[in-house]
């Protein structure tokens, strides 16, 4: 696989071309941001945390039928992926109030929902990533209404798949976010990536916050908090 020009840098990754134009390669980086950019900071030896830990969790959802762009993990940073057309929404299911949830509908982080809950953000900095329900998607035609139902049908089994497996590590997932991609011929893929920068993670006994709401909130141990989660995955896949 040749590593061609860089196509894209994003907050967390970049992108690369190949010799193959249906591949890509995506280089994670150490740096941490929040508040759409307006924080900024490095999380040391995040980047290779988040790649092998989407890397394993993608595998692992594949197995379970859920299409994903993975393709192979060519070092601590690198990875190949399908070259896919990004499907412009941030897909955020929920389990337990936190985070943006518990501030808009003024419920306390922690209360546990009976059913999970799916969101929509319309993927656009400029705007700031506003909240959109799947209408809105329609209209905006972000996506077809095939291509919605395919991407919540995935969501929540995604859901399912990590809840009991991020259990058996003794983590709690609360919530996390997704992104769905088009390959060539329309097929829908689950890109971007799964890792403690997308999801929060709680320890199930301490409650314990083992993800980037650490970095958020100026907590401290962030690097120890990532350490910790991927050990806890390392031991149990
Ligand atoms: P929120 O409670 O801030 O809406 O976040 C919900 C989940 O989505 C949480 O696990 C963090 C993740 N997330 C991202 O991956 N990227 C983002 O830009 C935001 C705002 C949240
Ligand atoms: N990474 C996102 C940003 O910079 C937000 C977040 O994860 O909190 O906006």
């Amino acid at each position: 696989m040749i590593k061609r020009e860089q196509l894209y840098e994003g907050k967390a990754k970049k992108v690369f071309m190949t010799d193959d134009p249906e591949l890509l390669i995506v280089s994670y980086k150490d740096d941490a941001t929040a508040f759409n950019g307006l924080k900024k900071g490095t999380i040391v030896g995040k980047g290779v945390i988040n790649n092998r830990m989407s890397n394993l969790l993608m595998q692992m959802l594949e197995k379970a039928g859920v299409p994903t762009h993975f393709v192979e993990e060519l070092n601590d940073r690198e990875t190949v992926v399908k070259k896919v057309s990004i499907v412009p929404l941030e897909v955020i299911i929920r389990n337990i109030a936190a985070g943006s949830f518990s501030k808009r509908f003024g419920v306390p982080e922690g209360v546990v929902f009976e059913r999970p809950t799916i969101e929509f953000s319309y993927k656009n900095d400029e705007l700031g990533d506003p909240l959109m329900n799947s209408y809105h998607a329609l209209a905006l035609k972000l996506a077809t209404e095939e291509e919605i139902e395919t991407i919540k049908r995935y969501a929540f089994k995604v859901n399912e798949e990590l809840k009991k497996f991020w259990l058996e590590c003794g983590v709690t997932l609360v919530d996390f976010k997704l992104e769905f991609g088009r390959l060539k011929d329309g097929t829908i893929v689950l890109a971007d990536e799964i890792s403690p920068d997308t999801s929060r993670l709680w320890d199930v006994k301490t409650g314990e916050k083992l993800d980037k709401d650490r970095f958020r909130r100026d907590m401290g141990g962030v690097e120890d908090a990532y350490a910790e989660v991927m050990k806890r995955l390392m031991e149990n896949i």
